[in-house]
């Protein structure tokens, strides 16, 4: 089967954290820019690529404003993001599902096929990027190790399954916080990395909101050359 086919596969964007980092009043994914919320980007640009996109929200009063289309469904979320994908993957019956977190606008449609191409061969696959600052184990406020940052990879969404895969890695998390992917690679499956964009970045803090501004103002631009 080619997941490449818009009906093969679903997409749940995860958009019922506290955004606690964040410090606003407003949920960060429903803080706007140039006028649009957060949220809507990536359901924008998942709307032209899928026909089942399930929008986990805080509650179901946080779709006002949002987007509305037959291939569109909005459900409450849990307490963590673990949670939140069990609640969205009740709504999922295609063989392949795109896990996307709202927090992250710019996706584009090149790396969604990108993630969509490797689940022919893999239960998994996800974007990452090089670590950008260099790593330090820390313990009581002190150095206890430094890893060889070389190796270590920062993860991105979409995250992509082959939908039985996280069925099963669901079944088997030992908590609420366990790395998906690493369930299903100490199941015996292997794991795809591809690469990720700088532009895929998360919005954490205060300062991503002003990079993500320059973004939309120069019309994603910087995305063609990265
Ligand atoms: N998310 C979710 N349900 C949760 C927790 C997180 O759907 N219970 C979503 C967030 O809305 C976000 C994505 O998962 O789009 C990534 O999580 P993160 O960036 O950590 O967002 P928050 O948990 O909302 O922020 P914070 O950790 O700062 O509180
Ligand atoms: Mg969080």
């Amino acid at each position: 089967m080619n997941p490449k086919d818009s009906t093969d596969f679903s997409v749940i964007i995860l958009a019922a954290g506290n955004g606690s980092r964040m410090q606003s009043k407003v949920r960060k994914q429903f803080l706007e820019l140039q006028g649009k919320k957060i949220l809507s980007y990536s359901i924008e640009s998942f709307l032209s690529l899928s026909n089942n996109i399930i929008v986990v929200l805080p509650s179901l009063e946080d779709k006002q404003g949002l987007p509305v289309d037959v291939s569109l469904k909005y459900v409450v979320g849990g307490n963590t993001r673990t949670e939140s994908i069990i609640r969205g993957l009740d709504h999922v019956s295609t063989p392949y599902v795109l896990i996307h977190d709202a927090a992250r606008p710019f996706v584009t449609e090149y790396i969604v096929q990108e993630v969509l191409r490797q689940l022919s061969n893999y239960a998994c696959a996800y974007p990452v990027m090089p670590v950008v600052n260099s790593i330090v184990m820390d313990k009581n406020d002190e150095l206890v190790a430094t890893p060889d940052r070389s190796v270590w990879r920062e993860v991105q969404t979409p995250q992509g399954f082959q939908t039985e895969w996280l069925k099963k890695a669901l079944e088997h998390r030992a908590d609420e916080h366990a790395h998906i992917p690493e369930i299903i690679r100490r199941m015996g499956q292997q794991v795809k990395h591809v690469q990720g964009s700088p532009w895929l970045f998360k919005i954490t803090y205060a300062p991503s909101l002003y990079a993500a501004e320059h973004y939309i103002k120069t019309q994603g631009k910087e995305n063609e050359r990265n």
